[in-house]
């Protein structure tokens, strides 16, 4: 078992904690369960949970675990999500704040004009606008030592492909984000460190979900199809232990950088 490293300080316990969005299954469930094992308290938002499997895992790791159901697409319940968030962080004396903004969808996809807008609403608001508005809240109302970001990006934020015009766009713009952010924390001089994370293709659901689309939605869906018969995707757990790494080495994270899985392995 993995020990449990408490920083005492005057007036209160250190702890480490981090919020991991769609843990439920995928990536993000992996990544939540490194950081159990690697002496974080886990916070979890998503619609399903995983309650018993992770409550287990956290009591087995002596680290506490709360989930909050949430539709990170429903920006009223996600301002609402986000403020209990902060009366929980703010019960504890947290020594570092992580937040893993991984929860995101692939759909719509189908070139512009074929599309459905509150479909393409939805999306920006899950990938794009939720990540945003956590960061900016939890900065703003939870005092840490250290603040991290690590926001879940894609290949596709970095080239066009036909039918991704939605994905490729929030993909780039939470590239930009990151950028940014980590600019303003380094002009200002506040030792937050933002990055993101490019887990290359794992076989989860999204890449079940990239399959079963068809050509005209997806001209590229046969390769993706070929990638599964072939064994090519990679696990969440191998992809969530990459990143692991960069995390346990906070010392060398590089502010600003997108973290390409495939320079990792
Ligand atoms: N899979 C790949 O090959 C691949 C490649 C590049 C990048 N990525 C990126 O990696 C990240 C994780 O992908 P994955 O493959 O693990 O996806 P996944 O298996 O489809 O899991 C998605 C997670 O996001 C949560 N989620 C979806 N919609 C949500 C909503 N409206 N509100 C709250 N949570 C929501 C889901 O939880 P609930 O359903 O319980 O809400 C689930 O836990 C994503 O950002 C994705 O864009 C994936």
């Amino acid at each position: 078992m993995t020990p449990v490293r408490i920083y005492i300080v005057i007036g209160g316990i250190m702890m480490k904690f981090a919020i991991v969005t769609g843990a439920s299954r995928g990536l993000g469930e992996e990544v939540a369960k490194n950081l159990l094992t690697n002496d974080y308290h886990v916070i979890t938002i998503s619609r399903k949970r995983k309650t018993n499997d992770f409550k287990n895992f956290a009591n087995e790791n002596r680290q506490s675990y709360f989930h909050f159901s949430c539709d990170l697409s429903d920006l009223e319940s996600l301002n609402d999500t986000a403020h209990e968030v902060v009366k929980t962080l703010n019960k504890n004396t947290v020594e570092e704040l992580l937040i893993v903004n991984n929860a995101g969808m692939v759909t719509p996809m189908g070139p512009v004009g074929t599309l459905e807008n509150h479909e393409i609403a939805k999306h920006v608001s899950l990938n794009l606008t939720a990540p945003m508005l956590l960061v900016n809240t939890l900065k703003a109302h939870v005092e840490a030592d250290r603040f991290t970001v690590v926001n879940v990006t894609s290949g596709a934020a970095e080239k066009t492909i036909y039918g991704w015009n939605v994905y490729s766009s929030t993909k780039s713009a939470i590239n930009m984000y990151t950028q940014t952010a980590a600019l303003e924390s380094d002009e200002r001089g506040t030792n937050d460190l933002h990055i993101a994370f490019s887990p290359g293709v794992m076989d989860t659901d999204m890449q079940g979900e990239i399959r079963e689309s068809d050509q005209d939605s997806f001209k590229d869906v046969e390769s993706f199809r070929a990638l599964k018969k072939e064994g090519k995707l990679r696990s969440a757990k191998e992809v969530a232990d990459a990143l692991q790494k960069v995390i346990n080495n906070r010392d060398q994270i590089e502010n600003g950088k997108i973290y390409r899985v495939n320079e990792l392995i």
